[in-house]
């Protein structure tokens, strides 16, 4: 892989990089297809990256369907696909790791210590093994893609980050490698995230500019679901991910859900234009 970074940076090609963890969905494929339209060559990467997992967290049943995901991938067309395994990345007397302070404590960080780090860690080592000129992220992880353009800027990296759309079922559930998990009844349930984010749409459509406001909206649709129990919801500065009192500057809102013993996430981008508020689900 350094081989044919090497080659490419040599050449002048603008790499293009989508990380993955594997599973893939139409989700992970739409960052492919946009890093395509933009960059020559595309290079993915498959890595279930241990030292972001919890000690009771999934990462022992995380999916891992390797021949269908390089199916998935071929057919996107991507140019090559970096596949490590854990030794290769983590080999015995590793010991370096990236901590982005203070971002990296809030929200899912402090709902999932050394999270953030390990996250930080592997997609430095990525960058630094591909070489991109462009790297790929979904807005899913809102908190995830802030906090590596953070390492990116803090580290010089000669990398930009591009953000892409959260991709949704048509019921609204945002795609997510971990919704394999949901029963049937679970499966339903879970669409309370993105009607809760409906929920606080319509507050701001109708001038509604208060976070509790907007919380309580939030709220009520998730506590109204029987399954799902609250881990966050929040309205965060888009910046520094600090709790807002009023929507005067570019915002999320950030829930964390779990549906049974499945822990969803999912967010929405709100907007200051004008007079206005947009809020993008
Ligand atoms: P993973 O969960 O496999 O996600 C890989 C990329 O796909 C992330 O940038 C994520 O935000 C994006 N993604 C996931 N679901 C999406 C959806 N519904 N719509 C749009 N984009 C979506 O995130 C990770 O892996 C890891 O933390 C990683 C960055 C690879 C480091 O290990």
């Amino acid at each position: 892989m350094k081989e044919k970074a090497r080659e490419a940076r040599q050449e002048q090609r603008v790499v293009g990089f989508v990380p993955t963890m594997g599973a893939l969905h139409a989700g992970h494929l739409a960052l492919v297809e946009r890093a395509k339209r933009e960059c020559a060559p595309v290079y993915a990467s498959i890595f279930l990256n241990p030292t972001q997992f919890g000690p009771n967290e999934d990462l022992s049943k995380y999916p891992r369907p390797l021949e269908a995901d390089i199916e998935k991938l071929t057919a996107a067309g991507v140019d090559g696909l970096y596949l490590p395994d854990a030794a290769e990345i983590y080999p015995k007397g590793y010991s370096t790791y990236v901590q982005v302070e203070g971002l990296s404590d809030r929200l899912e960080g402090k709902s999932r210590p050394g999270h953030f780090r390990g996250v930080a860690t592997v997609v430095l080592k990525l960058f630094e093994t591909v070489q991109p000129r462009f790297a790929y992220f979904g807005r899913k992880d809102a908190q995830q893609v802030r906090i590596i353009q953070q390492m990116v800027k803090d580290l010089n990296l000669d990398v930009d980050i591009v953000v892409c759309p959260i991709v949704r079922e048509t019921d609204g559930l945002a795609l997510s490698s971990r919704n394999t998990y949901l029963g049937a009844v679970e499966r339903k349930a879970a669409t309370a995230l993105y009607r809760a984010l409906e929920a606080a749409r319509r507050e701001i459509a109708a001038g509604a500019r208060d976070s509790l406001e907007l919380q309580r909206a939030m709220r009520k649709v998730l506590e109204g679901e029987p399954q799902a129990s609250v881990n966050y919801a929040e309205i965060v500065d888009a910046e520094t991910f600090e709790p807002v009192v009023r929507v005067t500057r570019r915002c999320y809102a950030l829930l964390a859900v779990y549906v049974g013993k499945t822990r969803l996430i999912d967010n929405m981008l709100i907007e200051p234009a004008g007079e206005e508020v947009v809020a993008t689900i």
